[in-house]
């Protein structure tokens, strides 16, 4: 986790670290601190807490250079305070570095150093690599030589950028593991963790990959691997505008990215559908289809809401497909020893591309032979760029922390791909076609679902106080109601857990009393009629029950306290829909509660750590 920005050009650095780390703050916001070249010293301001803290001291502070680098943290090593903000600093305070990721050998290293006398300030791991940078300066070598040698010594994950006073013509950046991209301008450059911090100064853009190094000037950059060798960069036109990563007039991001699903479900599936063939045309899996519809068992893996998108994605392949799916937490896969065969095909889905978990999961399919395919938002994500093949969702950037528009997004790719090696299968082109259909019109429907917005916010004024929710789902709905309980209690901290509907009576039914709220996904699909018996069955201890229904169930509202009505779909597409009110209705209940839904206390967006 944790967000780095960088700038060398001729301007002042500051304002465009301190813009650069605010957009980069879904990554962490435990502490915030920038370093900038001013004359012959490095000067740090750090602050705990939000980048807003930050900028004011900066201000006050009247801080000024045209080199500089920032950091947002997200704590790992040592307690967010302001010691262990970054940047960090060597001795005599000529060098500093900021550094996201874990230095797994930093303990052996600290020592080491220790007994040569260097005396450390803060209790994080990222400090060494200071020291150790300084310990090679010290022994007569250039900058670039002494950062490398001391990246050379590191075991674990890093994205580091460097500046020292004594060569203040350029910032050194290297990566192992946590993303680091170069944003190339006209006499000036920068440097971050994604490109959101930097695509309101440039769109061109390099991404470096692990184990490269790379010098920036302001007016070129040289990249080189770890092991000294020359490494040949390509520079990417980016698509994305800087207006994506604003407001856009919302209270927060987390609603924006909500009422933004007509058109990021419409995207991607925008140039995807051949209605006459009833199949779908998915450019990233271009010359893996019969690979992939031939696979004797699709796996597929990923973290949070990406892994109940996958489960979703399980329902609807093995109904149209006739393969047996399986799905895994990319947390657990490496822990334990996963059958893979070459005959699999494995699909990883992460809206960043960079969760730890994920990425390292993939790379162990890669090494059993397996086919392996990306599912990612964040173009040149470091999961997109290293699977075989894969399909971008389109969903544009996601700011939020709590994940939404890329939720949705996902199905409609998962969607897609099933519709793809259903056709290859035997799945019928009136099948086909009549799956387009319904995919077609799901923005419209969602725009229906949205216009709800003020009646779920007086469902969320009643529910606010709640200590605990249940989820209750079947069949498609039971992702969802896993996804609705895990948005609920990462904003709102409220206590809330999802279950197969019929599972109520395995255990949880013994909580549900006046003050328990049970939240029930009930559209009018073949299980209705046995998610209105558990409906029945929490009426009747007393539970408090709220239903996402479908929009012509009149019967479920003498029967619920609140009834949310949606239109219907076909079932595989349900939960594009079911999802969106639950999604409404964590966030009003979040935002009733007087928290920062944004930036929900100990997460961060994209998890880079184990
Ligand atoms: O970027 P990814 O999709 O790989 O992220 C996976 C999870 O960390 C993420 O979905 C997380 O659970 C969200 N905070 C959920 O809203």
């Amino acid at each position: 986790m944790c967000g780095i920005v960088g700038y060398i050009g001729d301007k002042n650095s500051v304002p465009i670290l301190i813009s650069g780390l605010k957009r980069l703050e879904y990554r962490g916001y435990d502490s915030a601190g920038i370093s900038v070249l001013d004359s012959d010293r490095c000067s740090i301001i750090k602050s705990k807490g939000k980048v807003s803290i930050l900028e004011k001291k900066v201000i006050e502070h009247k801080l000024n250079g045209t080199v500089g680098i920032g950091h947002t943290r997200w704590a790992t090593h040592g307690e967010p305070n302001e010691i262990n903000a970054h940047p960090h600093s060597n001795e005599d305070g000529t060098l500093t570095l900021i550094h996201n990721g874990i230095i797994e050998n930093y303990s052996t290293l600290k020592k080491t150093l220790q007994k040569r006398g260097v005396t450390f300030k803060s209790e994080t791991d990222s400090e060494v690599i200071v020291h150790l940078i300084d310990s090679f300066l010290k022994k007569g070598h250039n900058f670039f030589q002494s950062v490398r040698y001391a990246l050379n010594s590191l075991e674990g994950t890093y994205g580091v950028a460097v500046i020292y006073s004594k060569e203040p013509d350029k910032i050194i950046v290297a990566r192992k593991g946590s993303p680091l991209v170069i944003g190339i301008g006209d006499e000036e450059n920068f440097i971050a963790s994604d490109v959101n911090a930097i695509v309101a100064y440039t769109s061109q853009v390099v991404y470096l990959e692990d184990d490269e190094i790379a010098e920036i000037y302001r007016d070129r950059f040289n990249a080189r691997t770890i092991k000294d060798i020359e490494a040949v960069k390509e520079v990417v036109e980016l698509e994305m505008a800087a207006d994506e990563v604003d407001k856009g007039g919302f209270e927060h991001f987390m609603l924006k990215e909500i009422m933004e699903q007509p058109e990021s479900v419409f995207n991607a599936m925008r140039g995807r559908l051949l209605f006459e063939d009833g199949i779908s045309k998915l450019g990233g899996l271009k010359g893996f289809e019969q690979k992939i519809a031939d696979s004797e068992r699709i796996i597929i893996s990923a973290c949070g809401t990406s892994w109940h998108a996958a489960l979703v994605g399980e329902y609807m392949l093995e109904q149209f497909c006739e393969v047996p799916v399986e799905v895994d937490y990319a947390s657990e896969f490496r822990y334990r020893n996963p059958i893979i065969k070459k005959t699999d095909t494995l699909i990883f889905i992460s809206q960043s591309g960079e969760t730890a978990d994920t990425l390292a999961a993939m790379r162990e399919a890669k090494r059993k032979g397996a086919l392996v395919l990306g599912v990612c938002n964040v173009v040149g994500s470091s999961i997109a760029r290293e699977s075989q093949a894969g399909v971008y969702i389109h969903a544009g950037p996601e700011i939020g922390v709590a994940s939404t528009k890329a939720f949705t997004a996902q199905l409609i790719v998962l969607a897609l791909i099933t519709l793809m090696v259903g056709r290859h299968k035997s799945l019928s082109l009136v099948d086909g076609q009549n799956i387009i259909r319904e995919i077609q019109s799901l923005p419209e429907k969602i725009k229906k679902i949205l216009s709800l917005n003020s009646e779920i916010e007086k469902i969320a004024e009643k529910f606010k106080d709640a200590k605990n929710f249940l989820y209750l789902g079947r069949g498609y709905n039971f992702p969802v109601a896993l996804e609705g309980a895990l948005k609920l209690k990462e904003i709102s901290y409220i206590h809330a857990e999802g279950y197969p509907a019929a599972e109520m009576k395995h255990g949880p039914i013994a909580l549900i009393d006046e003050n328990m709220p049970a939240v029930f996904i009930a559209p009018k699909d073949s299980v209705y009629d046995k998610v209105i018996s558990n409906i029945e069955e929490v009426r009747a201890r007393k539970g408090r029950i709220i239903a996402i229904a479908s929009e012509n169930d009149n019967k479920i509202d003498s029967l619920v306290e609140y009834s949310i009505k949606i239109p219907d779909t076909i079932r595989m597409l349900m939960p594009i829909l079911s999802v969106i009110p639950l999604q409404m209705l964590a966030y009003h209940i979040a935002v009733k509660r007087g928290l920062n839904v944004d930036q929900p206390r100990n997460l961060a967006k994209s998890v880079t750590v184990e």
